[in-house]
């Protein structure tokens, strides 16, 4: 709830965009919180950002655990910021127990994980990761032009005494806790879901262009409009993706219109695209008959596809879904298997070592929304799985 106050929305939610000065603000909070537990603070030339607890063999690879605190422009308070906080409750615990891991533990509050002020999302964890580089990201603009380069300026001077820490550190494992964002450990009545892995997603930049003109003067049939262009495309994708078991899932979430005026037809429609699909070779085929679609559909305007992100589905290793079911159930807590349809930084942290995310119940499923609730007691399920968990990897040769 105190974190929830940097970027408090009237109806109860967050906005707290990337690199921001509420992000900024935020993360003071969490040094704040830091201090009094003897963790060292650090970041790295991607802007993620690091609390680490010194283990008894230091120069072991250590344990990473975390999430990120950037959120939707009207997201709730836990996507992401429970998973940060969850793993320093633990290292708190760790402390207050008066015991030390053998491999250093760290906390991390990635990047830009939601993609919404800069897309695409995921950007501190991919760059972690080596999945990207740091001049791929640098001159990627928000809407008010400003890049990534600059904002990320702003964050380092905000903490100028804060170490930056190498990208593409090895790790011994990486395990991320987050609400589940969907209904399934509700209905099923089980605090703990061990995820198995995460579905595929490719995003893109639809870009129509049509011709401006006078609303009350231009006859139709000499009409370019952009915006009905995009409409015809939208609707065609969504035929195009609809399937009985409702699997596909695709989201036009952003619109911008150029000029955006009530009495000009419109010269350009720019929309997004969220494909997502459990099945990497179902997400291949819809992503790439986009482009013909748009084409066909948007006529007589032009019509041009960038796609942003490619990301096919992944399992989470058996070692990783064994280690916190049995974290699970040695304190009695009941789990289940779950796929996780949403993206996490996991994604990114799967490539470089073995890594696992544990889930929480969400009140109805319900997240990416102000509303997003959930109860207390199932988040401190999540972080005693955790605090489990990571003492386990901790401990290992
Ligand atoms: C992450 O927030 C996602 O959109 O999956
Ligand atoms: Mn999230
Ligand atoms: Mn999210």
């Amino acid at each position: 709830m105190d974190l929830a106050r940097h970027g408090a929305t009237p109806a109860g939610g967050v906005n707290r965009q990337a690199l921001s000065m509420e992000e900024i603000a935020a993360r003071r909070t969490l040094l704040q919180w830091a201090a009094g537990l003897d963790l060292r603070a650090g970041t790295d030339d991607a802007g993620n950002f690091f609390l680490r607890m010194e283990g008894s063999e230091p120069r072991a690879a250590a344990v990473l655990t975390g999430s990120h605190i950037d959120s939707q422009p009207t997201g709730g308070k836990f996507d992401g910021a429970y998973g940060v906080l969850a793993g320093l409750e633990c290292l708190q615990a760790f402390r207050e127990s008066g015991v030390r891991p053998r491999r250093s533990i760290e906390v991390v509050a990635w990047m830009n994980e939601e993609g919404s002020r800069f897309a695409p999302g995921m950007m501190g964890s991919s760059v972690f990761s080596g999945a990207r580089t740091l001049p791929e990201i640098l001159e990627v603009r928000d809407r008010q032009g400003i890049t990534v380069r600059s904002a990320l300026t702003t964050m380092q001077e905000a903490f100028p005494d804060l170490p930056r820490w190498e990208l593409q550190r090895p790790l011994h494992a990486y395990v991320e806790a987050h609400i589940e964002q969907g209904p399934l450990l509700e209905r099923h009545r089980r605090n703990i879901g061990v995820v198995t892995g995460i579905q595929g997603k490719r995003t893109f930049e639809v870009t129509v262009t049509g011709e401006q003109a006078h609303a009350g003067t231009a006859p139709r049939a000499e009409r370019k409009d952009a915006l009905l262009g995009a409409l015809r495309a939208i609707d065609a994708l969504c035929e195009l993706c609809r399937d009985e078991a409702d699997l596909a899932r695709f989201t036009v979430g952003r619109m911008d219109l150029l000029p955006n005026a009530p009495s000009v037809v419109p010269a350009r429609a720019t929309f997004s695209i969220d494909l997502r699909h459990p099945d990497s070779c179902v997400l291949r085929e819809l992503g790439d008959r986009i482009q013909a679609v748009c084409e066909h559909h948007a006529e007589p305007c032009g019509v041009r596809v960038r796609e942003l992100s490619t990301s096919m589905s992944l399992e989470f290793p058996l070692a990783a879904r064994e280690l916190i079911e049995a974290s699970a159930r040695r304190l009695g807590i009941p789990s289940m298997e779950i796929l996780s349809c949403a993206g996490h930084d996991a994604r990114y942290l799967h490539e470089v070592c073995m890594a696992g995310m544990i889930f929480v119940p969400c009140k109805g499923g319900i997240s990416h929304n102000e509303a997003e609730s959930v109860e207390p007691g199932e988040l401190a399920d999540g972080a005693r799985v955790l605090a489990e968990t990571l003492w386990t990897l901790a401990s290992q040769a």
